[in-house]
């Protein structure tokens, strides 16, 4: 099955699959951590892995932003959103811009790491951006604790002649590796023709235990804040860490 469509052949769906509103109140999580470990002011914050930019279109208004992501496509819709953001293609393991931030920002695209050098990596290219105090807020959807599938969704949405119904389901085949998948089933209604198609997620997953020990080995330290977004288990909280050593 091929993966990650969602982002390359099929990123021009991304306005349907999701959109920039539902995104107000988990944004307002990640305000409300900003303000209390920086304080006020118009902070520059960098997020890695932005996506279509609907988290951050929400913290534009009150900070300097700057993002990354793997995916050209992604990045376009974000710039269309987010006018006053920097964009860069890069990805979070490897990417360094030569500049330091008040704050990194990992939506879910944290997910995509799925091996614990990975999410190493990432947590390290986020250290390598920040200022000494300056903090790292992150969320996974699941811990090993919390993920309790399969779980199913599915929405419809349409947009001129573009009709979207998607599935999506969530499972973890091999409870004993450190990934799970997530299958997403499209149909699609496009210039009058109907197709189905079939796209495949790997994400991490991981206990909470080895995010705090990865946090700590990357130079942070760290506060878990509550983060009842969701009504099934996803996203429990969100990491705070603090930046103590600029590597
Ligand atoms: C679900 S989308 C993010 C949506 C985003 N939170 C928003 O508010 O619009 C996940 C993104 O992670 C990006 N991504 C996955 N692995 C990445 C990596 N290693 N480095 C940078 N971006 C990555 C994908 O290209 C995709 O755009």
């Amino acid at each position: 099955m091929k993966t990650n469509r969602m982002y390359g052949e099929y990123a021009h769906l991304w306005p349907l699959i999701s959109d920039p509103e539902e995104y107000t109140e988990e944004a307002g999580y990640w305000r409300d951590a900003l303000r209390e470990f920086l304080g006020p002011g118009r902070h520059h914050v960098l997020e890695l892995g932005v996506g279509g930019g609907h988290n951050l279109s929400h913290l534009t208004a009150e900070f300097e932003a700057t993002a990354v992501d793997m995916s050209a496509e992604m990045l376009a819709h974000s710039e269309k959103l987010n006018g006053s953001v920097e964009h860069h293609l890069g990805d979070m393991r490897t990417v360094r811009l030569g500049r330091r931030f008040d704050a990194v920002l990992i939506h879910d695209a944290i997910g995509y790491m799925t091996t614990e050098t990975d999410l190493l990596a990432a947590f390290v290219t986020a250290r390598e951006h920040l200022k000494p105090g300056g903090v790292l807020v992150t969320a996974p959807d699941y811990y090993v604790e919390t993920f309790d599938g399969p779980y199913v969704s599915n929405n419809t949405r349409k947009a001129g002649s573009v009709e979207l119904t998607y599935v999506e389901y969530d499972t973890d085949p091999d409870p004993h590796d450190s990934t799970i998948d997530t299958v997403f089933v499209y149909f699609l209604t496009e210039d009058g023709k109907f197709r189905v198609e079939l796209d495949r997620h790997v994400t991490g997953l991981f206990t909470i235990d080895t995010w705090q020990r990865l946090l700590g080995e990357a130079g942070f330290v760290t506060q878990r804040r509550p983060y009842p977004v969701t009504e099934d288990p996803r996203s429990d909280f969100l990491w705070v860490g603090v930046c103590q050593n600029v590597g």
